[in-house]
């Protein structure tokens, strides 16, 4: 090695010794600094967390205080309702009236059974036809009537919006097949490449002849109609199994 390279070698192993110092020296300092902002960060996450958690569970709580009140109001008018009619001139009123409270009623237990399955943003739709069913088919065959309503089809989930004016029509067409027909109902959910179905069949006598829900004087259709189109869907009527009875299907051509 020439006195040059010597010079030179030794003036680099001083430099590299200064580096070496300086990173000690900054090494012995950052881990500490680091540390405590580590700590402060895992701290601030922690309360953060905390914030949300009992955010959420205040959510939870006032939905769950507005589904109260909302059902007790609706319980309130089904009352008022059912007071006035009894309390009717004519028996076509106090019909009328008892009427209207039904389906008072009938979106009371929409939301119940909305709030049971805890439905914020979407709901299965099977379940929650199960449970309007058997609630329903509680109070429609009280007299021990060896009847059932029967859910089948597909396990799908729509938006919890749409399930209430759904579960409003099952009740109208359930209500129907208690009224004109004697066997069990079949409610179905089908759902095939975007579409959607949810019919109700009977084994009953089937709809009148000519029959034009448009202009039938019943209130219930136009109902049923009115919802279903408010919703982007179509109502079709058909027979029932095997031939027999009526099947009223609420068509989606997209998935809701
Ligand atoms: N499931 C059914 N089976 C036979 N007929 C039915 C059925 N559903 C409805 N209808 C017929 O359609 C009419 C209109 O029904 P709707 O609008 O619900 O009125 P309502 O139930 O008050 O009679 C009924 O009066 C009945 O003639
Ligand atoms: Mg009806």
């Amino acid at each position: 090695m020439s006195i040059r390279n010597a010079k030179s070698a030794s003036g680099f192993q001083r430099a590299t010794q200064r580096v070496v110092a300086r990173k000690k020296a900054r090494g012995a300092k950052r881990p500490s600094t680091t540390l405590a902002e580590l700590k402060a960060a895992l701290a601030r996450e922690a309360k953060l967390l905390r914030e949300k958690r009992e955010l959420l569970q205040r959510q939870d709580l006032l939905s769950q205080e507005f589904e109260h009140r909302l059902v007790n109001g609706l319980q309130m008018v089904v009352s008022l309702l059912s007071m006035q009619g009894r309390t009717a001139t004519t028996p076509e009123v106090a019909a009328q009236l008892k009427t209207a409270a039904g389906r008072v009623a009938a979106f009371g237990r929409v939301h119940r059974q909305l709030h049971l399955l805890d439905s914020q943003k979407s709901v299965a739709l099977k379940q929650y036809l199960q449970g309007l069913c058997d609630d329903l088919a509680g109070l429609l065959f009280r007299d021990g009537a060896a009847r059932a309503v029967v859910v089948t089809g597909a396990d799908v989930r729509v938006p919890t919006a749409l399930g209430i004016p759904l579960g409003f029509i099952v009740n109208e067409l359930i209500t129907n097949s208690a009224k004109f027909a004697r066997g069990d109902i079949t409610v179905r959910v089908e759902a095939s490449s975007g579409a959607l179905s949810l019919s109700v069949a009977d084994d009953g006598p089937g709809l009148p002849a000519q029959f034009d829900p448009a202009s039938s004087k019943g209130l219930g259709m136009k109902i049923i109609q009115s919802l279903a189109r408010q919703n982007g869907g179509a109502v079709r009527f058909s027979a029932g199994d095997g031939g027999h009875g009526t099947r009223t299907t609420v068509a989606f051509a997209q998935s809701p």
